[in-house]
């Protein structure tokens, strides 16, 4: 193996730490502490953990965190009760509502009725298409994540050739879209591929970095890179193991021994975007509170 490995719990914990010194200062200088507020409907597995993971780390940052469980036959209309309740109340700055949500609930209507202000996952329209024109707003927290790896890897993308595999509106999309934006940790030319794209390996060969987002083990091989690029991989897939005490193990959309071997540095699975996506959720939400204390005192 040559390439470095982009450590994403060792910038996250870094990045937890500088957060947490902003939480302090914004109780200490105006009485107002970041609250996030998780909804989540059902007990689906994965979603339980990333939700158990999301206000443990809101409360390790000082922040004030509220968990709403429902249970999976809850009503578009009960979520929606709940969500108007939370833009409604001062306490609460950031409101992230758990995907996937159970059939029958529309996840666009749900997510359309969380107030653009409280947006913290920069799902909204709004905060989607302030993104798209580069105008200050939430950034989505996986691609924002994205970025702040890809810096941490000494990689400045002005100028090169970025691939992104998969289209996705919460990773691939935005991805590209902040990575092509004008502007530093930007300005790359980016090539968005899918399931559309004929033959991915002649645009990742010729790629500087490499965003692979698909949630398909070994979407990308080490003869699909050209030596020296970065890989950043999204990719979170449980593939059984009976070695595993739970009977799985988990592992990315790169094949890590192969594209390692030719990268110059690549995230891990797991211990590279998904730390990163948490911190840049509770980077939102502090950012959230901060804009709320202004308009408060009228800045
Ligand atoms: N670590 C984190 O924090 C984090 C956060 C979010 C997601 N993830 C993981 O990242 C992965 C992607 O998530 P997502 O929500 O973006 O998934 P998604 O909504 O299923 O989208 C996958 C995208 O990849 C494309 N794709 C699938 N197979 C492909 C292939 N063989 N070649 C080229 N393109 C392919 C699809 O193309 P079409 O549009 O043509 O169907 C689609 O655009 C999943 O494993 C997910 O668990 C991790």
């Amino acid at each position: 193996m040559s390439a470095t490995i982009i450590d994403g719990k060792k910038l996250a914990a870094a990045t937890r730490a500088e957060i947490a010194a902003g939480v302090a200062a914004l109780k200490a200088e105006k009485g107002v502490t970041p609250g996030l507020a998780v909804i989540l409907v059902g007990d689906n597995p994965a979603s339980v953990s990333y939700v158990t993971a999301k206000e443990k780390a809101s409360r390790e940052a000082g922040m004030h965190s509220v968990e709403i469980r429902l249970p999976a036959d809850a009503t578009e209309d009960e979520v929606l009760a709940r969500v108007r309740a939370l833009n409604d109340d001062p306490a609460i700055h950031g409101i992230l509502v758990q995907l996937p949500l159970p059939k029958g609930i529309s996840e666009k209507k749900v997510i359309y009725a969380i107030a653009p202000e409280k947006d913290v996952d920069g799902f909204t329209p709004v905060n989607v298409g302030k993104m798209l024109i580069g105008d200050d707003c939430f950034l989505p927290c996986t691609p924002h994540g994205i970025v702040k790896l890809i810096e941490t890897a000494g990689m400045d993308v002005s100028g090169k050739h970025a691939v992104v595999i998969g289209r996705s509106n919460i990773v691939g999309k935005p991805v590209a879209a902040l990575l092509a934006r004008k502007g530093p940790s930007a300005n790359a030319t980016v090539t968005l591929c899918h399931t559309g794209t004929p033959d991915i390996a002649a645009y990742t060969r010729t790629a500087d970095v490499v965003v692979v987002a698909a949630g398909r083990p070994n979407t990308l091989t080490g003869d699909m890179i050209k030596p020296g690029a970065v890989v950043i991989d999204v990719g979170v897939n449980r593939v059984p193991d009976a070695t595993k005490p739970r009977g799985y193990r988990l592992c990315g959309d790169a094949d890590f021994a192969s594209c390692a071997a030719v990268a110059s540095a690549i995230t891990p699975v797991p211990g590279g975007v998904g730390p990163m996506t948490i911190t840049m959720l509770l980077w939102n939400t502090l950012q959230a509170a901060r804009n709320s204390s202004c308009a408060q005192v009228g800045m």
